[in-house]
């Protein structure tokens, strides 16, 4: 059944507590697609990685080739927090400095300096990169397949737009009265 559906998916998330098999089921899943004559992308959001263990070989935020037959390949990526903070910060630091007077530069480098120790960051960052992940892994992969964290943490990643939105538009609310 999952094997028919992954077969008429582009983008497929695994889900589920703490240790049901979430990451020996993706990593069959991927095989079976690539063996099919698939591109499969395999992408790990869970910070506590193992695909590498899984398959045996070193699997990091760049992907490497896990899997080629024919044309299927499974290239695999896990997705490595601290450099995805850092690369999501470094961006909103751009945009930041270009809408604030120079001479408030430095307090800007301190308030990201700051928000990278802030609750919701890490989740903000991975969201972004798995946003991105999906918008461009599709250019070179037929098939996405995401072996997620153990479910409270993946929940509270999945809500994090409706609270994002929620809060932003309080915030324009006060900012822009009507
Ligand atoms: N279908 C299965 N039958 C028997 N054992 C399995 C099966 N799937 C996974 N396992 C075993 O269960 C254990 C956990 O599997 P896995 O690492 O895939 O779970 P997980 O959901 O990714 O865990 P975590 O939440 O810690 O990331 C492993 O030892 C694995 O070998
Ligand atoms: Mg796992």
């Amino acid at each position: 059944m999952l094997l028919n559906l992954a077969g008429q998916r582009k983008v497929l998330f695994l889900g589920g507590k703490g240790g049901v098999g979430k990451t020996v089921t993706a990593s069959a899943v991927a095989l079976h697609q690539a063996e099919a004559g698939r591109k499969v992308l395999l992408v790990s959001t869970d910070p506590a990685h193992n695909l590498g263990h899984l398959w045996e070989q070193s699997v990091g935020d760049d992907q490497v080739e896990l899997f080629r037959s024919g044309d299927g390949v499974v290239h695999g990526v896990e997705i490595d927090p601290q450099r995805t903070i850092d690369a999501y910060l470094a961006e909103v630091g751009v945009t930041l400095r270009d809408f604030m007077p120079e001479h408030l530069h430095p307090q800007v480098d301190q308030h990201l300096k700051l928000a990278a120790q802030t609750p919701g960051t890490h989740e903000s960052a991975m969201l972004e990169r798995m946003a991105a992940t999906i918008e461009y892994g599709l250019d070179e992969h037929d098939f996405l397949i995401f072996d997620t964290a153990p479910s409270g943490h993946t929940a509270r990643l999945m809500a994090l737009p409706e609270i994002m939105t929620f809060w932003t538009e309080g915030l324009l609310n006060r900012a822009l009265p009507v």
